[in-house]
């Protein structure tokens, strides 16, 4: 991966350091509504290089990442005289670092980019890892390339801005990583709560990205072992999907993916023999952090209806999930049917108190 990860609070000086070291002929700074009114204003008093840059703010939300933000993006840049040695800082949760990344990646050909996540989901993934994209004609980023960054900086500092819905959300990413990792690290995972101690989290994180890290240094382009980084998402994925369109009270990512690692890790279970214990201890945790994502029999063909969209599969009647015979030993493209998946959502409403 040639992205370096830069683990720091101290964000101003190592995107002075960045820049000096990058020599852009200009500083570009991307931020949302949000970032361009909380976090920009700190960053510029910390850094001469975003003082300096020239700012251009999108609104905030996962519906803008669509073709008129990148276009205003690109507009931006082409009326204000980037060009492809110019640098853009990245500052936002995951919509600002795909979409931001994105536009740098495609204009003139590519410029430079930098990313400074703001939310934990978007510092332990979004902002690792190469994908850039937008959502476009209803599907989530269905068109992007993947394109890294120069670098990562990456912060606990700006987390007082969050929600403690936006901080579970990112930890379920971490849980995630965890799980992919070994059991210890998944045990100090669960021996944690992300609003517990903002020093340790920093070291939290240093070691979940390096998971990620490890994974797309050995398979950027998902051809294989970065499928791994998909567990929990099939399932989750499904609730995210059904609670927006059927329930139409939506949930936040890291929740759904929170939920849908109990069904795949029930699914780990029946199949490869995924250890009781560690099923359990994680149920236990997601129930009494992230509550319970209530679901019934009624609802199982359109949870399974939702899951056959998914991108990941190549037939619709067959669900692909990522599963794990153990913490740590992954099972990519294991191809599941659906009476089995329906016993796992019976033993998911069991875990859950449902
Ligand atoms: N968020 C999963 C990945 O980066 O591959």
């Amino acid at each position: 991966m040639k992205q370096q990860l830069i683990f720091t609070n101290d964000v101003g000086g190592a995107l002075d350091r960045l820049v000096a070291e990058l020599r852009p002929s200009s500083v570009y700074v991307v931020a949302d509504s949000n970032t361009a009114r909380l976090v920009v204003p700190r960053l510029a008093s910390a850094s001469e290089a975003v003082a300096g840059a020239k700012t251009v703010e999108v609104a905030a939300g996962d519906t803008n990442k669509n073709l008129e933000s990148l276009a205003a993006l690109w507009s931006f840049f082409n009326t204000s005289g980037a060009t492809r040695s110019s640098l853009v800082i990245n500052v936002g949760g995951g919509m600002v670092t795909d979409m931001g990344g994105f536009a740098a990646a495609t204009f003139k050909r590519g410029m430079r980019f930098v990313n400074v996540p703001t939310t934990l989901l978007s510092a332990v993934d979004a902002s690792v890892g190469g994908k850039t994209g937008i959502n476009f004609n209803g599907c989530k980023n269905e068109v992007g390339v993947f394109a890294e960054s120069e670098a990562a900086v990456i912060s606990t500092v700006f987390f007082d801005t969050l929600s403690r819905e936006e901080m579970l959300s990112g930890y379920a990413e971490m849980l995630k990583h965890g799980l992919l990792e070994d059991r210890r690290t998944f045990a100090g995972l669960l021996d944690y709560h992300p609003e517990a101690d903002g020093d340790r989290l920093l070291d939290l994180l240093r070691a979940s990205v390096g998971v990620k890290e490890r994974i797309v240094s050995a398979d950027l382009h998902e051809h294989g072992l970065r499928k791994a980084l998909n567990l929990g998402h099939t399932a989750g994925h499904a609730f995210e999907s059904f609670a927006m369109t059927v329930r139409q009270l939506p949930v936040p990512h890291g929740y759904a993916v929170a939920w849908g690692m109990v069904v795949e890790l029930v699914l780990s279970k029946m199949l490869l023999g995924f250890p009781s214990d560690l099923l359990h201890s994680y149920a236990a945790y997601v129930r009494e952090n992230y509550g319970v994502f209530d679901i019934t029999c009624r609802d199982y063909p359109a949870l399974l209806s939702a899951m056959s969209h998914d991108k990941k599969n190549d037939r619709s009647d067959r669900i692909n999930f990522s599963l794990l015979a153990d913490a740590g030993d992954v099972r990519g493209d294991s191809v599941v049917d659906s009476e089995t998946i329906k016993a796992a959502f019976d033993i998911y409403c069991d875990l859950m108190g449902i």
